[in-house]
């Protein structure tokens, strides 16, 4: 599985010939500068919440690339009535099996509307299982207990987990949330991008090291593979 991190809570996963992207926050995003928009190939955009940190670049992209959205109900009805056809509306506790893997929506702590102020429903996380990886992708959300369900009933080979606290958790809530989920494997996200979430990197490192985590901070354009 490749993973490319493109800044704030954006990746691009590629996984047996598909190519998935999270919460496309691009344009917008200084740290994200010179990667082009338009230039991006996608077959589904996943959205945990409707905050404009997280869907700026979804529409551009959902038109260019007749991608299909996967979100929740209300997401998915906001971006129907831009001309977006191809969605998949989904809600926390659902699960689905897409051709490039299963999703399942569970919850996240946290808020969700758009910018012109519209219900954006309930925020999301993902527990996505595809041919050869499992993995969580958390979105914006607080350390919550109910993360323990997810180590329950999956076996994760890794997580994307906001870091930048102030909005989310901070690198200590999610050394707690990897251990809830059940995994040694972090990939931190929502940090740096403002001033609200920028972090000590270096610190952080320590607070994963210490709790045994392995803490990954992808440099922006960064690709790596996740064996
Ligand atoms: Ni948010
Ligand atoms: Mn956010």
């Amino acid at each position: 599985m490749r993973i490319q991190y493109l800044g704030h809570s954006c990746f691009l996963v590629e996984t047996g010939g598909f190519r998935v992207i999270f919460d496309p926050f691009i344009s917008p995003n200084p740290l994200a500068e010179g990667i082009k928009v338009e230039d991006l190939e996608v077959d589904y955009v996943i959205l945990s919440h409707a905050h404009e940190d997280h869907v700026f670049d979804a529409e551009a992209i959902l038109k260019k690339c007749e991608a299909t959205l996967i979100s929740n109900w209300e997401i998915c009805t906001y971006y129907s009535k831009k001309g977006i056809e191809k969605v998949h509306p989904m809600n926390q506790g659902g699960k689905w099996s897409f051709d490039f893997g299963t999703v399942k929506a569970v919850g996240a702590w946290h808020s969700s509307s758009f910018a012109d102020g519209t219900y954006g429903g309930n925020p999301m996380g993902f527990v996505i299982e595809t041919g050869d990886k499992c993995f969580y992708f958390a979105g914006d959300t607080a350390l919550s207990y109910d993360m323990r369900l997810i180590s329950d009933q999956y076996h994760l080979d890794f997580a994307f987990l906001p870091i930048g606290d102030n909005f989310t958790m901070d690198i200590r809530d999610a050394v707690v949330a990897a251990n809830y989920v059940g995994t040694k494997k972090v990939i931190g996200m929502h940090y740096d991008t403002f001033p609200y979430i920028e972090i000590d990197q270096i610190e952080a490192d320590m607070v994963a090291r210490r709790a045994e985590i392995d803490l990954i901070l992808m440099q922006v354009k960064q690709t790596i593979e996740i064996k």
